[in-house]
């Protein structure tokens, strides 16, 4: 059953492919930045009967998010879009952070808009890291309209040097672009929504408990659930949030976190 077509961004990732392969029933547009993991994701999900089609794409280039959404548009029946593309601190640069995380998701938002309509829903990928940057308007203007010359140097200040805390800022940033997107989607009888996944056990995060695991067991203990997440628990929820059953669930973030937040956000 053919119930609209889905974009997955960086869908060849640990959550992008989980929630492929939940939206099964939906037609899926894969896309990633490299060719290679999207024709093996696509057959991948092909090979368990789900209907897919690859488009590499990187999301910081605007040419490419417009052909991605030229692409979008010709499969027809557009139902939502997964904006799951990102990097983690571990990259180490605080600009590539704030370029990937944060202004391509500005793109993404821009250029979806065009094809947002009744019933569609559009789900952003924040953290539960984007939680404890507190409101500024020192950055917060900078964070909400990151294509704006200037607008990484205006935040780089605040993160002194760091891509950890650049990461932290840019997930702010996703949920403010979702916030100040709400009306004009909305108008189009669209959705548009973050989830904040605490710590789940994809790719990236085997990497961060590498680096710092004494950071992750401390968040462990912090979890009331006492577990780290799979992908699986957030793509169950981007599946709920795509659907009509959240059709009175917009303009807001859901943490998928085990409840790490409930401890620290008191
Ligand atoms: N895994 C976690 O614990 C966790 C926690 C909180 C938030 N998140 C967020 O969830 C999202 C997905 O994380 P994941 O764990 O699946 O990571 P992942 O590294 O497995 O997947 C991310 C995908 O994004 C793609 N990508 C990166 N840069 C790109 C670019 N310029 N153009 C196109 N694609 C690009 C990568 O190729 C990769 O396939 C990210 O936004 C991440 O910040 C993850």
């Amino acid at each position: 059953m053919n119930k609209g077509t889905i974009v997955i961004t960086g869908g060849a990732g640990g959550l992008g492919a989980s929630c492929a392969r939940t939206l099964k029933d939906h037609k899926l547009v894969i896309t990633d930045y490299s060719k290679d993991a999207v024709d093996r994701t696509v057959a991948e999900l092909k090979a368990a009967g789900i209907d897919a089609v690859g488009h590499a794409c990187d999301i910081t280039d605007p040419k490419a998010v417009h052909g991605l959404k030229e692409f979008a548009r010709a499969q027809g029946n557009l139902k939502g879009l997964v904006h799951t593309a990102g990097v983690s601190g571990t990259v180490g640069d605080p600009k590539k952070v704030f370029d990937i995380n944060l202004k391509a998701t500005a793109l993404v938002v821009e250029e979806f808009h065009a094809l947002a309509g009744e019933g569609s829903a559009f789900v952003l990928f924040s953290s539960m890291m984007g939680h404890s940057v507190p409101p500024d308007p020192r950055y917060d203007g900078a964070l909400r309209d990151p294509l704006k010359d200037g607008a990484y140097e205006a935040v780089e200040p605040f993160v002194q040097g760091s891509a950890d805390t650049m990461y932290n800022f840019t997930k702010r940033g996703v949920m403010l672009l979702c916030k100040d997107n709400a009306m004009r989607y909305g108008k189009m009888g669209a959705r548009i929504v973050t989830v904040s996944p605490g710590v789940i056990m994809t790719a990236m995060a085997k990497k961060a408990l590498e680096e710092h695991p004494a950071v992750m067991k401390q968040t462990l203990d912090m979890t009331p659930i006492g577990r780290y997440g799979q992908p699986e628990d957030v793509a169950n929820v981007v599946k709920f949030l795509l659907s009509d059953q959240a059709g009175f669930i917009t303009g807001t973030d859901v943490a998928v976190d085990g409840g790490v937040l409930s401890q620290i956000l008191k």
